[in-house]
């Protein structure tokens, strides 16, 4: 293990730096910047097949299904078709209506969760057409699928994903780019997303730098019980992908909000001892995630903002700072704060890492 951890004090965080190298080879080969698309020959889908795709619905299990979310959001952003995505351990349990014009995407990291396997079955025995993205070659998943997208996140040994989490995005984005080009993303639209999936590595370098402000922010809010990650449209995957985290390493009680509907109810947990943790991408919806932190500081919560934009003063208690790319790709960069956040805050507690208490690596049962 020594060998393997290559100085690092766990593979959690190991994994968590490779994610630079990792973002590259998930990118390798795939880009085209002549044509301002990706290629991905293992989906085994021609232009026509791509053009077939009348809906997307995406498929996992935990980080899986939340990496998923995001790949929803991208396929409807870029290629303006419907898109969502459903927890597999759910999927064959309502009888699905399984439709012969959606892709199904099948995700999953060590291709050998039951649950997920379980949904292909249900969607091969239906009659569904499903691709798999998985980052274990030759596993149950990526045989049963047949075709699809290999993560080349490389190894993942700690039980809390962070580089197969964020290649598979990187690779829902590539998905996205290549429908929304066989459609009616302009050739210019196109070439800013290429341009944006190449800074990723760089970006995601900028986050890992932050490391040390990240740790001490982490040690503020160690004494915390329950805290709030919130977040809205893009940002609401990386807000239960955060809230996630959070829990399943350092048993600290974590839930996910959409920002806007805080006021619905959970608005009345807000106090001194309920931080927020809220997603502030510099994008269209600025205005209104400032108004969410306003929310909060005016109940006497504690807000640390994830952001990439230039706050108001005192809006915010803590900042961690994400450098600004292609707004569809913020919820890829700001993933990782979270991840870093997770893990200083678990080390503080004094919590095993790379083995949380109650979880395996994949779980093979139901
Ligand atoms: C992630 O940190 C979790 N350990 C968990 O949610 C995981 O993503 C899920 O169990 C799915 O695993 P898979 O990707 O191997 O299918």
């Amino acid at each position: 293990d020594d060998y393997e951890l290559g100085g690092f004090p766990d593979f959690m965080r190991k994994e968590m730096a490779e994610q630079p190298e990792a973002v590259e080879r998930a990118l390798r080969g795939r880009l085209d910047e002549r044509f301002a698309t990706a290629h991905l020959g293992g989906l085994g889908l021609d232009a026509m097949a791509l053009r077939a795709v009348r809906r997307v619905k995406f498929l996992g299990c935990g980080s899986a299904y939340y990496a998923g979310q995001m790949g929803a959001s991208l396929v409807e952003e870029l290629a303006r078709i419907p898109a969502d995505a459903e927890p597999a351990s759910e999927f064959r349990y309502r009888n699905p209506v399984v439709d012969p014009d959606t892709l199904y995407v099948a995700i999953s990291q060590s291709g050998e969760t039951l649950d997920t396997l379980a949904a292909v079955q249900e969607l091969r025995r239906k009659g569904g057409r499903v691709i798999g993205a998985v980052n274990v070659v030759g596993s149950a998943v990526a045989r049963e699928c047949g075709s699809g997208v290999f993560l080349h996140a490389g190894p993942e040994v700690s039980v809390a994903s962070t580089k197969a989490m964020t290649n598979m995005s990187v690779s829902f984005a590539m998905l996205a780019l290549l429908l929304g080009r066989v459609r009616d993303l302009s050739a210019s639209s196109g070439a800013r997303i290429v341009n944006g999936l190449r800074a990723l590595p760089e970006h995601i370098e900028q986050v890992l730098t932050t490391d040390d402000e990240v740790r001490e922010i982490a040690k503020r809010y160690s004494k915390a019980t329950h805290m709030f990650f919130l977040g809205r449209v893009r940002g609401w995957p990386v807000a239960r992908e955060g809230a996630q985290k959070l829990k399943e390493i350092s048993y600290v009680h974590a839930e996910a909000y959409q920002s806007a509907e805080l006021k619905h109810g959970p608005l009345a947990l807000i106090d001194a001892d309920m931080p927020s943790v809220v997603i502030v991408p510099d994008d269209e919806l600025l205005s209104k995630n400032l108004s969410t932190m306003e929310q909060i500081k005016a109940r006497g919560g504690p807000v640390i903002a994830v952001t990439n934009a230039e706050l108001p003063d005192g809006l915010a208690d803590d900042i961690i700072r994400v450098p600004r790319g292609e707004p569809e790709l913020d919820p890829i960069v700001f993933t990782i704060a979270l991840q870093m956040l997770a893990y200083h805050l678990a080390v503080e507690l004094g919590r095993d890492v790379d083995k949380p208490r109650n979880l395996a690596k994949s779980v093979t049962v139901e």
